[in-house]
């Protein structure tokens, strides 16, 4: 067992995964953690995977660079792809970073989410109602993506005929930024940012002739800026509305899917949260700590810095394995175990410091009105067919998962 995972260690190559590791990683990021837990990988970069060294690598931004300017070049070339990524707030430092972050904070504020509430609500029942009415059904299509994309579009009020798009062209951009990218994907990556700025560029027109109320429309608010004047250029505005769309909807549906799929895989936890529903919030934690729905990060240092005893030297890129961290024993007792009950839980999902998640109470409050709801109506919900994965390394989750629903 030892030698197997010290092998497994050696061998780990993130342009190199087996089927084996997309279907369960986790034993591999286990030894990995134990054997090697600052890596190098064959191309010069670093995967870090102990919760310690994620904590110190996220809290430095002096140190741990978000900048990914020069990393991307090579991979994208002068391509709307590379424009796109390095215009995002993500994959900026400060000061431009806090910038665009505090008019995008503002514009997220626990106010204009509590106000989303109800109609969240109200989506998820006709949701469910659809459900109900079809008995078989495919819980990622008809239910877990249907509801980030319905709320994302909400908060910038795109037109509901409007928003067909959105899905393929955020799985396509994010697609990009697997460590390995295909001519095609490269291509669809491509088009797609292409195709969402033309569409942007239209309502952003639109937006601008016929403003929203900016206490509800994150897209007027955008465009109007702060009151001290402090707006975004026209460049960030649309990309940084891409980079919302995207944000928030591959990583909650999978939250939502990863969540109730695990659940099937915990009868005895599942049984729990039934039985008690003012379980969900910490459920839900849990759900974002044992399948992070966004696995890895990334940073580059900017000065050399030691790692548990290892000199990583300036310029080098460092992957930030958040799916291992989050089962670190040193942070989490019996952390291959779920527990709907798990308390503290001081999971990474969103990551932590400057660029922690700005829509983690928006990601929070979908997943537990959206699993609560769902294990209310159909309690005995099981697997009707194999769940198909979405084969990715970054972003974890499932493509299709064939279930039923009852009579
Ligand atoms: C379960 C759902 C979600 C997960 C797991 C997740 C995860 C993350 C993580 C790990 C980061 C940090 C990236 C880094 O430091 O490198 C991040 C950043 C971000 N997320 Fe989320 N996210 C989720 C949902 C959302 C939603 C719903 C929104 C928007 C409505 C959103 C908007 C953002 C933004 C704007 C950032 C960039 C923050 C910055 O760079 O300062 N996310 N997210």
């Amino acid at each position: 067992m030892n030698l197997n995972a010290r092998e497994l260690a050696a061998g780990f190559d993130l342009e190199k995964l087996t089927p084996e590791f997309y279907a369960n990683p986790y034993p591999t990021y286990r030894a990995l953690r134990e054997n090697e837990p600052v890596k190098r990988m064959p191309n010069g970069s670093w995967f870090l995977t102990r919760y310690d060294d994620l904590v110190a690598a996220y809290k430095s931004t002096k140190v741990f660079s978000s900048d990914k300017k020069k990393e991307f070049a090579p991979k994208y070339g002068a391509s709307l792809l590379y424009e796109h990524h390095t215009t995002s707030l993500v994959f900026n430092d400060p000061p431009a970073h806090t910038r665009v972050r505090r008019l995008i904070m503002g514009a997220l504020s626990p106010r204009a989410i509590a106000a989303m509430e109800p109609d969240l609500v109200a989506l998820v029942e006709r949701l469910l109602d659809g459900l109900k009415a079809k008995g078989k059904v495919d819980l990622i299509e008809d239910f877990a993506s249907a509801i980030p994309i319905e709320v994302i579009g909400n908060l910038l009020d795109v037109p509901h005929d409007e928003r067909e798009p959105l899905r393929d062209w955020s799985l396509a951009i994010l697609g990009a930024l697997e460590p390995v990218v295909s001519p095609e994907a490269f291509a669809r990556g491509n088009t797609a940012v292409k195709d969402f700025l033309l569409y942007l560029e239209g309502l952003v027109e639109r937006r601008r002739a016929k403003p929203g109320n900016p206490q509800h429309d994150v897209l007027t608010r955008l465009i109007q800026g702060e009151e001290n004047g402090e707006r975004l250029t026209e460049k960030e505005l649309l990309h940084n509305c891409i980079f919302l769309l995207n944000a928030g909807h591959e990583t909650t549906t999978n939250l939502i899917g990863n969540g109730l799929v695990a659940l099937l895989d915990h009868p005895a936890q599942k049984k729990r949260l039934i039985e008690d529903p003012s379980l969900i919030k910490t459920a839900v934690e849990e759900m974002l700590r044992f399948e992070s729905s966004n696995q890895l990060g990334n940073r580059m240092t900017v000065e050399p810095v030691e790692l548990g005893g290892v000199s990583l030297p300036a310029g080098t890129p460092v992957t930030l394995c958040i799916g291992a961290a989050n089962r670190d024993p040193v942070q989490f007792s019996d952390p291959e175990n779920l527990d709907v009950g798990r308390s503290p839980n001081r999971h990474l999902a969103f990551g932590t410091g400057a660029h922690q998640c700005a829509g983690m109470a928006l990601a929070r409050l979908e997943g537990a009105i959206a699993i609560s709801r769902f294990l209310a109506r159909f309690p005995d919900y099981a697997l009707d067919g194999e769940p198909v994965r979405g084969g990715r390394v970054r972003f974890r989750g499932f493509l299709q998962v064939p279930c039923s629903v009852g009579p």
